[in-house]
């Protein structure tokens, strides 16, 4: 692999890039020889700084990167505005009454506010935000890539960036966005069917990773968005990818931190529960299919509400739906490869089995093709 544009530009063995909040997953990662970054949606400066300091402690002198959610449009509210108070009333109702009819248990009442007011803490999607955890993460010379959630960072972040030798990525679910990444100065997009996990577009990886990467060549692209396997990763290089970037996948390995109930959601779920919604941030994303999601989909359920609204109206959800342990309705971030998480497993183990079928896959390719 060493001549792989994606190795060469990162000094990486392996060019399997994941995402992941959980910094256990993505330290282990880059131990594996590839690349980890980690998701900083629900952090704050000093809780990154606890992460980094620790992924930093387990990866020695090997890379890894940081996710940033850098909007371009965001409703600009004040930080002590981002408050149920400021909600739709409406909303509050109808999701309290949907809750309430589906037996999930309302939040004690002397305890809402305390556990209202700490969830909350934890939503920042603003550029000042965002502008913090940055100057976080600039400190741990480690973290080589800095991608970018929600379109091109802005140019003097970029030349901040660059100016330390770190490379930039943006996210991107259509050929346009890549372009303007590109145009942008941007050191290699990430093209993310709409199979993937979060917010999604509507291109499916078999027709956007070609097309994304023939707009932009020779800018290298990392392909996203329903690869779980080695026969993926074959079909994404086919596809004239440089690497994979996978985020589903790694759900279900033992340094994940989701709760056990979710893991088991999981490895019970088909492709086609992974579904598209826009119930958890007001944007579309792809998460498991739940009697929460299917709730906002029913004739009698409002609009969703423009981010970051949704995702406010969201936290007290999530909350009474964790504490009641209302199986039923929780969900998480999920993209279609979810039909294959069937069982726990280590990051090692996933990464080892995508490049063993990977492998398998190049060698027997000429033979099965009946072509060679
Ligand atoms: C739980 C979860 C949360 C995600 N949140 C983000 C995010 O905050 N920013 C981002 O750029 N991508 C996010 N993604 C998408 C991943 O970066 C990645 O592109 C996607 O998971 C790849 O497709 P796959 O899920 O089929 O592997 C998330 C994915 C998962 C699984």
């Amino acid at each position: 692999m060493t001549n792989n544009p994606m190795c060469q530009m990162f000094g990486i063995e392996i060019p399997v890039f994941g995402f992941s909040h959980c910094r256990n997953v993505v330290a282990e990662i880059t131990r594996a020889g590839g690349l980890g970054c980690l998701g900083t949606a629900y952090y704050t400066p000093e809780q990154l700084e606890w992460e980094l300091k620790w992924i930093d402690e387990q990866v020695g002198d090997k890379p890894y990167g940081v996710n940033l959610l850098l909007p371009q449009k965001y409703e600009t509210v004040g930080e002590g505005a981002l408050d149920i108070a400021n909600l739709p009333p409406a909303h509050v109702k109808w999701q309290s009454d949907m809750l309430d009819a589906g037996g999930v248990a309302q939040l004690p009442a002397q305890e809402r506010d305390a556990l209202l007011a700490a969830e909350l803490s934890r939503l920042h999607m603003t550029p000042e935000f965002a502008g913090e955890l940055l100057d976080v993460a600039l400190r741990h010379p480690n973290v080589k890539l800095l991608v970018s959630a929600l379109g091109s960072p802005p140019p003097h972040i970029l030349e901040r960036l660059h100016a330390r030798g770190i490379k930039v990525g943006a996210m991107t679910g259509k050929v346009e966005h890549a372009l303007k990444h590109k145009a942008a100065g941007l050191d290699l997009v990430i093209a993310q069917g709409t199979e993937a996990a979060g917010h999604t577009g509507v291109v499916s990886s078999m027709i956007l990773w070609p097309e994304v990467v023939d707009a932009v060549a020779p800018m290298p692209v990392l392909a996203a968005g329903g690869i779980g396997r080695g026969r993926q990763m074959a079909a994404a290089f086919a596809l004239g990818a440089h690497g994979i970037w996978c985020g589903s996948i790694w759900h279900g390995t033992r340094e994940s931190d989701l709760t056990e109930d979710m893991k088991q959601l999981l490895y019970k779920a088909k492709s086609d529960d992974a579904v598209q919604t826009r119930s958890k941030t007001g944007k579309p994303g792809r998460m498991l299919r739940s009697k929460y999601t299917e709730a906002w989909v029913r004739p009698d359920a409002p609009k969703t509400l423009a981010m970051p609204w949704q995702s406010v109206l969201n936290v007290e959800a999530r909350l009474r739906i964790d504490r009641a342990r209302a199986l039923d309705y929780m969900t998480c971030p999920v993209g279609q490869i979810v039909g294959r998480i069937n069982q726990e497993s280590s990051v090692k183990q996933v990464i080892y089995d995508i490049l063993e079928e990977f492998a398998d896959t190049m060698e027997k390719l000429p033979e099965k093709t009946g072509l060679a």
